[in-house]
């Protein structure tokens, strides 16, 4: 099993993690949750709460596990940290250290940000722990663990269920994560209903074999969880057009006494909160009825957060690796005299590469990454000229042919990370050879850019080169591995920059 030294994702969890150490824990902190009886004062652990977004549940809920824990804590949040100065985070993550903060937990704007610093944790060997308590739109995980405890309680089981997410889906953190962890279970249902210029984008849907999506309240009728979202309003400009225009049809959204008949008996219905008073996502006028838990909820965030604070205390000297690199396999796939190959390849009227004698043809690239892969070529290997592309044969893929000049063992293997199925011919000293990359890299670091604002690769604060992970199965396959969102190669590299 994974030490659990940060909790960063969802995503980075394992399900047995997740699933069988994690949620068993939390559950078996509920009593003395009931009791409110703090442990025996520890002061050799010291947690910080670092907020630099507003936060009522996730900060006084961590507060409160602190406190029955026994153990030290310091709160800060953006207008008394020198972060509002413009202190680098390196610089505020040195001094949580030096006064002996073991424990971060951290609400940030800027996406991705938890994952740097717990590389920096590991990198300085600083034996402390940084947990995400949101960041911006991306993810949520200890929220994400507490809707779990708590559908646990009310359903009595985390599998065969049918779950709806109702709102601005696209900025909810909340929905980001518990959709990554339901991805884990078995034979979950998921609809999600919301406007259509904040539903969430299709590569959510991958992973389920039942996904939903549209904007008609009627298709929550039979699921057994309904979660209701708030409409993310702080993260547009104030007053912004696409805000007043949700004011105008809130109510198509609203979770209200009328709806509520009309749902499958024994619905529960659960809120991560705040709900908006402008908004009113759930009417107030049905907060007290029993299938309307949000309240419930948030309580469990005392227990489920004193276990993840308990279990990566556990593991502060633990050294943990984000290093996702894998050994790819350059494999030979043909050797033939070039004489040979090249009456073969005629044979099969595979024309533009005939008169190539010295070079390389690399084929079965992605359609549409011909040209990009050409201009990293250019870019990062120099190849100044003689790349030609032939684009979309038939079957859909590019080709690229490159006269008199031959590619690294690395530039491949780069290659087919981004674009898994390439092989490549290479035609040298009357030799034919053809060779195909197995286990390419998944990570794409060192080039590209993430398209999102938000995304801390993008802040300049701290520098941090972008990493991407290609997914390979989706639309979008390229995930910024930092703030969570998926691209398509193009957006990552475009031809423009
Ligand atoms: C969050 O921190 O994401 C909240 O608890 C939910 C929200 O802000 O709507």
């Amino acid at each position: 099993m994974n030490a659990i030294k940060h909790l960063i994702s969802i995503k980075r969890l394992t399900t047995e993690t997740l699933f069988n150490e994690i949620i068993p824990a939390c559950i078996n902190m509920v009593p003395q949750t009931i009791s409110a009886k703090a442990t025996t004062p520890n002061h050799s652990l010291k947690a910080v709460l670092y907020f630099d977004e507003d936060s009522t549940r996730t900060r006084m809920s961590f507060a409160e596990a602190i406190r029955l824990l026994g153990w030290d804590m310091a709160q800060e949040t953006l207008a008394c940290n020198s972060r509002n100065k413009k202190e680098s985070w390196l610089d505020t993550l040195m001094m949580w250290y030096n006064y002996n903060a073991k424990i971060i937990c951290a609400r940030t704007h800027q996406e991705g940000v938890h994952l740097w610093l717990a590389e920096m944790v590991e990198k300085y060997n600083l034996n402390m722990s940084i947990i995400n308590a949101g960041d911006g739109r991306n993810q949520h995980p200890t929220q994400t663990i507490l809707d779990l405890v708590t559908i646990q309680n009310k359903l009595g089981r985390l599998d065969d269920f049918k779950i709806g997410f109702v709102g601005d889906l696209l900025k909810s953190r909340t929905t980001h994560s518990l959709l990554d962890a339901l991805r884990m279970r078995n034979n979950i249902s998921i609809v999600c209903v919301a406007p259509d210029n904040v539903c969430l984008p299709a590569y959510h849907a991958e992973g389920f074999s039942n996904f939903t999506q549209g904007s008609d309240m009627e298709l929550l009728h039979d699921c057994d969880i309904i979660n209701s979202v708030r409409w993310q309003a702080e993260r547009l400009e104030p007053n912004s057009h696409e805000f007043l225009a949700f004011l105008r049809i809130k109510q198509k959204y609203q979770i209200n006494k009328n709806l509520l008949e009309r749902l499958k008996k024994g619905v529960i219905i659960m809120h991560a909160l705040p709900i908006d008073q402008e908004v009113e996502e759930i009417c107030h006028d049905i907060m007290d009825d029993p299938r309307v838990i949000p309240y419930q909820q948030a309580w469990f965030g005392v227990p489920s957060r004193m276990a993840i604070l308990q279990i990566v205390s556990q593991n502060l000297t633990q050294h943990i690796s984000f290093n996702h690199t894998r050994n790819a396999v350059i494999r030979e796939l043909k050797k033939s005299s070039l004489s040979e190959a090249l009456s073969a390849t005629s044979r099969k009227q595979h024309d533009h590469f005939v008169p190539l004698e010295h070079g390389m043809v690399i084929d079965h690239l992605e359609p549409g990454s011909g040209i990009i892969i050409r201009m990293m070529l250019k870019r990062m290997e120099g190849i100044k000229d003689g790349i030609m592309i032939v684009e979309n044969t038939k079957p859909h893929k590019d080709m690229l042919v490159i006269k008199e000049n031959f590619l690294t063992n690395d530039s491949m293997i780069r290659i087919a990370g981004l674009s898994p199925n390439a092989t490549f011919n290479i035609m040298r000293n009357e030799f034919f050879r053809k060779i195909k990359i197995d286990q390419p890299q998944q990570i794409i670091s060192g080039t590209g850019k993430c398209l999102n604002k938000n995304c801390v690769t993008r802040s300049g604060e701290p520098s941090i080169s972008p990493r991407f992970i290609n997914r390979g199965k989706n639309s979008h396959p390229f995930e910024c591995d930092y703030c969570g969102q998926h691209f398509t190669l193009s957006e990552i590299l475009p031809l423009s920059t």
